[in-house]
């Protein structure tokens, strides 16, 4: 049966919506929201998986709104999956994915604070990746290689909207079509950079990407460490430029030892000097990283860890090689990874002290989670 018609009945990890086919099989729609009637069809397939698209709501959610942005839906730029829906709702979709992903782990959390919503769900932005073709500029339609040219963006902050609309008046521009592989090229830019240095195809260092709710994750770091003795040994691991790094060493420690792959985000930090910081150049991925950290920083009792979404890849060692560890904050961009890993700590005699999550993309799926963990 190519046609159907099917409620939503909940949404996946991925913030799309689940519904069942008569058949028996499930499937995972975009642009549909729980509890909403919908008919769908059968639409190919993609990485082996059939795909359904949506062609009409039957019954719309009640909070539904109209997107504000024209580059919004399907086959377009991709990059807000759930303007179409008000953002108290979103948050509220946040909190019950967190729910279920602690139940379904079995993952007690002493305190489990609501999540910090955002204060700004359009213009927060501080930094992206674009497309071009030397013609027009956008990003890649999702599923596809194809550039979807944008005019704007608005959850760009007004400084990045400034400078997308200084680069658009560049086009067209014989030498930005693409030469490579793709279609396109690439050009991250971010708030930092005046719109002269901005270059094609030239990676820049990790950025949290939401300003204001950057601070908040500071302030969060500054609460859960205020009463520790600020001459406690620290690691900080996957500390990029050393965003959270300058949380630690402000409110007054001394001995921070921040470790970061080779990179572009490693001179940076080498350039802010940092009372108090030691800087080690390591692959958090390599067998036997936990035992060189140890031996820098023998004693540390406080590990910070703040990992890409993969989370702690190599955690073999962790317990026998830090054995004076007291607290761990662990910051995650990926709940999957961020409650496997946990799962390792409570077996190893760790339990979860609070935890704390904090909207950084509205309009996304995407859940920041800030938590502590303490020996039970
Ligand atoms: C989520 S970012 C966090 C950065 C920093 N805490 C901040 O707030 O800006 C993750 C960082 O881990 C680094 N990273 C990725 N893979 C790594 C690896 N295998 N070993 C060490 N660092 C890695 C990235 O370069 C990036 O700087």
């Amino acid at each position: 049966m190519n046609f159907f018609e099917a409620t939503v009945r909940v949404l996946s990890h991925k913030g799309h919506g689940v519904v069942d086919h008569p058949d028996g099989r499930m499937f995972f729609a975009k642009g549909v929201w729980v509890g909403e009637t919908a008919r769908f069809r059968l639409t190919g397939t993609e990485k082996n998986y059939d795909v359904i698209s949506v062609l009409e709501i039957i019954s719309p959610s009640p909070h539904r709104v109209s997107a504000p942005c024209a580059h919004h839906g399907s086959k377009k730029c991709g990059g807000c999956p759930w303007m179409f829906i008000s953002y108290e709702e979103q948050v509220q979709a946040k909190e019950k994915r967190i729910d279920f992903l602690l139940s379904k782990n079995n993952i007690p959390v002493e305190k489990r604070f609501s999540l910090i919503a955002s204060d700004k769900n359009l213009g927060y932005r501080n930094r992206a990746q674009f497309k071009t073709d030397g013609v027009s500029i956008g990003f890649v339609t999702e599923g596809t290689n194809d550039l979807y040219a944008i005019e704007d963006c608005l959850v760009l902050n007004p400084q990045m909207r400034e400078h997308l609309k200084v680069l658009r008046s560049h086009l067209p521009r014989a030498d930005w079509s693409s030469t490579g592989t793709h279609p396109w090229n690439y050009i991250e830019m971010d708030d930092h950079q005046a719109v002269s240095d901005i270059q094609l195809n030239r990676r820049r260092p990790f950025r949290q990407g939401n300003s204001e709710q950057n601070i908040k994750m500071k302030m969060w770091i500054e609460e859960v460490l205020k009463d520790a003795p600020k001459e406690h040994p620290v690691i900080e691991a996957f500390c990029g430029s050393g965003n959270l790094t300058e949380a630690i060493s402000n409110i007054g420690f001394t001995n921070i030892l921040a470790a970061e792959v080779r990179g572009v985000a490693i001179d940076e930090l080498r350039s802010k000097k940092m009372p108090g910081v030691q800087i080690m150049e390591i692959d958090m991925n390599i067998k036997g990283v936990w035992q060189q950290l140890s031996r820098r920083q023998p004693q540390a009792k406080i590990l910070l860890v703040d990992p890409p979404r993969e989370g702690l890849e190599m955690r073999a060692g962790l317990f026998n090689s830090l054995k004076q560890l007291e607290k761990v904050l662990y910051i995650s961009c990926e709940p999957n990874t961020w409650a496997r890993d946990v799962k390792d700590f409570q077996a190893n005699g760790w339990k979860v002290e609070s935890l704390t999550p904090i909207d950084l993309f509205p309009h996304t799926p995407h859940i920041e989670l800030m938590s502590v963990l303490k020996l039970r």
